[in-house]
């Protein structure tokens, strides 16, 4: 994000330090993620410090340091899908999609294939448990899913077995 477009979205809030969510979750909605320089602006021109602005950005899920992926992956780690195969589940993707074992960001789970085409991430609780486990991409609930069944649904995202 250049110095311009980001004058732009603080001048649209009338006391900017007391506006960073929102300041921030616009800087997240343009570039599609909070870009670091982006954060190191802001901490300038607001006098706020680094710190906090980062405790923000990574406190709330909403908002991500690094850019996502054209499809989102989100597998749902809760009591329910934990008991009944979600660790499986996210192996599995890992597998597939080529994302190294445990690979985290800033305290969340969050990562993107080199060619960023798939985002995984997890998450507590879609609150379709009777489904578990449960994988949503983007923004499509898939229940019952088994390591059998992933290649098929990710197929309908353009995956393809390499
Ligand atoms: S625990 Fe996974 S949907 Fe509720």
């Amino acid at each position: 994000m250049d110095e311009k477009t980001l004058d732009d979205v603080i001048s649209r809030y009338d006391s900017p330090s007391g506006r960073l969510l929102g300041i921030l979750g616009e800087i997240q909605n343009r570039e599609g993620y909070v870009p670091r320089d982006a954060l190191e602006m802001l901490s300038a021109k607001l006098d706020v410090r680094l710190s906090q602005l980062y405790g923000l950005v990574t406190f709330y899920s909403f908002f991500s340091l690094k850019p996502v992926g054209d499809h989102v992956i989100t597998v749902c780690m809760g009591t329910a899908c934990h008991v009944r195969g979600a660790v499986e589940v996210l192996a599995a993707l890992e597998q597939l999609l080529g994302i190294e074992d445990e690979a985290t960001q800033d305290g969340k789970f969050s990562v993107t294939t080199e060619d960023n085409r798939f985002t995984l991430e997890i998450a507590r609780c879609f609150g379709a448990c009777s489904m578990a486990p449960v994988v949503e991409i983007d923004g499509n609930l898939y229940g019952y899913v088994t390591p059998e069944t992933l290649p098929g649904i990710l197929g309908n995202y353009g995956w393809r077995e390499s």
